[in-house]
């Protein structure tokens, strides 16, 4: 009758723990027969109701059932590993031949990249940087440029006024005056920055990048800047780019000069983009005034210099072939992924 009972505890746990589907399944087929409250404690419990003497011969029988059991799980247990296993490499599978999902990448703005190369010509050239600051007093941005409060040049750029003395500087040229009153000559500065106007057309905007370079020493020339801008054209657009000085005016140099470059899109023959002239303006330049000089305590008499000062959208227009500055700033994708280096 014992017998009966414990054979068919074997046979029916066996049987459920080959049913079970997956490992969690088969814990719990265990867990009802060999845990803590599970069937064969149950059964050993029963123990109390024998007589003495048979005691010792149900244990014995209980434990047995008990090993076996382990041994039975553990067997089923394995083979139900295996099998997951199987299973999980079946679907889990890599195709390695499967072509790769693309990642979208972005990219440098063009704007960010002429002005990176344009630092990289100077800076290959000697130039340091400077960085000046975005809001200007009235001073650095035009009267220490040799541009008092009633002069007509003040005309010439719209300036935003953020009140009776402040303004957003309207010329990186600024810069030429924070850093002679910082540094005595030899100077050699490159001031990449933003500047502000009040304009807006298919060629002006009213926020722009201007790159300034300022240059002080003794016996500096119109002919160092020449050869200079020569160097620079040639990097910057063709091997064979030539450049051309026009007369030109502006307060803070003297003389001035309007720079141009012969057009790289038709070689300097004539065409659309340089206007039929074969030249394109790039920048304004000339020897810096003694006036300009005197306000920062350089003495003119010992020192010469020259001030340039470019347009970044301008030179990235030219470069690009682009024909409205708008499409700087509208950040459109379809037009910035044209630029991806
Ligand atoms: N600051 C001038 C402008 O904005 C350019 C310039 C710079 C001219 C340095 C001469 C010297 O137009």
């Amino acid at each position: 009758m014992e017998q009966e009972k414990t054979d068919q505890l074997e046979q029916s746990a066996i049987k459920e723990a080959e049913q079970a589907e997956d490992s969690r399944a088969l814990y719990e087929v265990k867990m009802r027969f060999l845990g803590r409250m599970g069937s064969v404690i149950q059964l050993m419990k029963k123990m109390r109701d024998l007589p003495p003497e048979e005691r010792p011969e149900f244990g014995k029988k209980v434990n047995a059932l008990r090993e076996r059991l382990e041994r039975a799980f553990e067997r089923i247990e394995l083979a139900l590993k295996m099998r997951e296993l199987a299973e999980r490499l079946k679907t889990e599978n890599v195709d390695v031949t499967m072509p790769g999902r693309k990642r979208a990448s972005g990219a440098l703005h063009p704007v960010t990249v002429v002005k990176n190369q344009l630092v990289d010509i100077f800076a290959g050239m000697g130039f340091e940087i400077y960085e000046g600051p975005e809001i200007e007093s009235e001073y650095y941005n035009f009267t220490a440029l040799n541009t008092p409060a009633d002069h007509p040049a003040r005309d010439m750029q719209d300036t935003f006024y953020l009140n009776d003395s402040f303004l957003l500087r309207t010329q990186t040229s600024a810069g030429q005056i924070r850093v002679m009153e910082n540094k005595k000559p030899p100077i050699k500065v490159l001031s990449p920055g933003r500047v502000f106007r009040s304009d807006d057309d298919a060629t002006h905007s009213p926020m722009f990048h201007q790159m300034e370079g300022l240059v002080v020493d003794k016996g500096v020339t119109l002919c160092d800047l020449r050869g200079m801008l020569d160097e620079f054209a040639r990097t910057m657009f063709s091997e064979t780019s030539k450049t051309r000085l026009r007369p030109s005016y502006f307060p803070f140099t003297e003389p001035s000069v309007e720079v141009d470059v012969s057009c790289a899109a038709c070689g300097g023959d004539g065409c659309a983009l340089c206007k039929g002239t074969g030249w394109i303006e790039v920048l304004g330049a000339g020897m810096v005034h003694a006036n300009v000089l005197k306000n920062c305590g350089v003495d003119p008499e010992e020192y010469s210099g020259f001030a340039f000062g470019m347009g970044v959208e301008r030179i990235a227009m030219l470069k690009y072939g682009i024909n409205n500055i708008k499409l700087l700033t509208e950040n459109d994708v379809r037009f910035l992924e044209q630029f991806r280096g």
